[in-house]
This record gives structure tokens, C-alpha cells and sequence, in this order.
């Protein structure tokens, strides 16, 4: 098993790639801090793992907030006795207008992206600087890695992940803390359905057509697969990665 024993926080873990998450990580040994604003969701994906041998604990919290993003990481790390994996998967989309900016959206976006993902990252690190090792993973996306016309700002806080994945990577590349960033692309999530195709005046079959056209696999991924690109660079098999930004997208930015 690949995170046997292993402590990790996964965020956004009730719905999507971070649900594939908190079920893949159990599967391989981990204990699983799952955490999401979403109670009842989180209940039933936490049930699910412990009734099927998992050992996973749900943590409520809106990580919008930034004092219960610390609360949150005390409780979560109290209960596992530390942390050993931090998969910092929260975010969500921004404003896709830019001249007639609506700057509350943006900063609310921006706090989710990137501020929580950084204080949730700086207090992981200071935990796992303890004991000299640990994995983190953040969520970028494909968005992050080229621009995104439809929504540049989402790519200029996706980007500003990246950024950090690297020095963070840099920092820590000597005190046993890898830090890395998956980029997933279009990914089959009521995020890509609610969020990102929200705003195509096309059907919602046509809106997938023309999004999937740009897919060399032609099809959207699997929250699975992107949860096992996370599993392989929170785990000892990417030992010698970090400050990298992983692309699973069916080969979207390879374009
Ligand atoms: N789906 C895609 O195509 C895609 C592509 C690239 C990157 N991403 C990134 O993936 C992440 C979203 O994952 P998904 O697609 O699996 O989404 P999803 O819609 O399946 O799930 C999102 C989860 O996040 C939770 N959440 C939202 N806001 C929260 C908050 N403030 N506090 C706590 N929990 C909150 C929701 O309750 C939900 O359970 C985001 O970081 C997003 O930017 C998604």
C-alpha cells in the first residue's frame, strides 16, 4: 500500500476529485482527514469509507474563512496525531468578465484558490518540519499552465499555485517536504457541469461538445484520475519529485 499508515488532510472531499481522493488514499493505508463545507455529503462519503474497511474522520468547515481554516487543521491534525500528506484540493471558479470587474467574486475566488491553500500549506509545513517529511499536493489546473481566454483571472490565481509549488519546493527540497501541483483539465465534476459550462449560451450537449473538442482524448477525465496522479506524488513512489506541475488532462495543454 502506498500511504500505509500515512496522516493526510484532504480539502474539498465530498463531492468530485477530492471524494476519489479520500477513497483511493484509505484504500491505500492512509487515515483521512476529510474536509468540506458540505455536512451531509461529507457524512455519507466518510460512511461509505469506514463501512468498507477505510479509516476516514469528516471535518466541516468553510474553508472561505480563514480562521476556520486554522481551526479546521487543529482539529484535523489533533485527531490524526500529525500530518504526513496534505492534498489542498478547495478552490473554485472566478469572475470569467474582466472589464467590468466584479472584484468581490474575484477576491473570494482569490482567498479560496490561493489564500486558504496558502496558510492551509504553511501550517502543514510547519508541522511536518518536526518530524522532516511530508507531502503536498494543491490543486492547480491546466488553466494555471496556459491562459484560459474564457476566464483569465482563474488562470492567474491557478498560476499563482504553480508559483508557490515551486518555491515552496525549493525551500523545503532539504527537510524532507516535497510540495507539488496536479493540474487536472476538464474533469467530469458538478463543478465542470454547474461552474465552468454555466456560461455557454450553447445547449448543455453542445456546450460539452465544443469543450470536449478541444480534448485530444476526446473525453473528459475521471475524478479517479486525477486522484491517482495526487496518490503518486503524495506517495514515497515520487520520492525524488517536487516543484513540479503535473498536467492530467488528456493531453490538453500538450496541444
Ligand atoms: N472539475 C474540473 O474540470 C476542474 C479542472 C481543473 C481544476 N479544478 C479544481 O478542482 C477543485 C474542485 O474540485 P472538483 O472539480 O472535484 O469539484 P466538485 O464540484 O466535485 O466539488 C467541490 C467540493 O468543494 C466543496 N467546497 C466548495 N467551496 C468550499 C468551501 N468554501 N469550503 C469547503 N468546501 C468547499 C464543495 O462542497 C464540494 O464538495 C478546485 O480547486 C477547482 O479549481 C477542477
Amino acid at each position: 500500500m502506498r500511504l500505509e499508515n500515512k496522516r493526510a488532510i484532504i480539502t474539498a472531499a465530498a463531492s468530485g476529485m477530492g471524494r476519489a481522493g479520500a477513497e483511493l488514499f484509505t484504500r491505500e493505508g492512509a487515515r483521512v482527514a476529510a474536509v468540506d463545507r458540505d455536512a451531509e455529503a461529507l457524512k455519507s462519503v466518510v460512511d461509505a469509507i469506514n463501512a468498507n474497511g477505510g479509516k476516514a474522520e469528516g471535518f466541516v468547515a468553510d474553508l472561505s474563512d480563514n480562521d476556520a481554516v486554522a481551526r479546521c487543521f487543529a482539529e484535523a491534525t489533533d485527531s490524526l496525531g500529525g500530518i504526513d500528506v496534505l492534498w489542498s484540493h478547495a478552490g473554485m471558479p472566478a469572475p470569467s468578465d474582466f472589464e467590468s470587474l466584479d472584484l468581490e467574486r474575484y477576491d473570494r475566488a482569490a482567498q479560496l484558490n490561493v489564500t486558504q491553500a496558502t496558510l492551509l500549506a504553511s501550517l502543514a509545513v510547519a508541522e511536518m518540519r518536526k518530524q522532516a517529511s511530508g507531502s503536498i499536493v494543491f490543486t492547480s489546473s491546466s488553466s494555471g499552465l496556459v491562459g484560459s481566454a474564457s476566464s483569465p483571472l482563474y488562470s492567474s490565481l491557478k498560476a499563482g499555485l504553480i508559483g508557490l509549488t515551486k518555491g515552496l519546493a525549493v525551500r523545503y527540497a532539504t527537510e524532507g517536504i516535497r510540495i507539488n501541483a496536479v493540474c487536472p483539465g476538464m474533469v467530469a465534476t458538478p463543478m465542470l457541469y454547474n461552474d465552468f459550462m454555466s456560461d455557454s449560451p450553447f445547449s448543455r450537449e453542445e456546450t460539452e461538445k465544443r469543450f470536449v473538442a478541444a480534448i485530444p482524448m476526446g473525453r473528459p477525465g475521471q475524478p479517479e484520475e486525477i486522484a491517482h496522479a495526487a496518490l503518486w506524488l503524495a506517495s514515497d513512489d515520487a520520492s525524488f519529485v517536487t516543484g513540479v506541475a503535473l498536467p492530467v488532462d488528456g493531453g490538453l495543454v500538450a496541444r
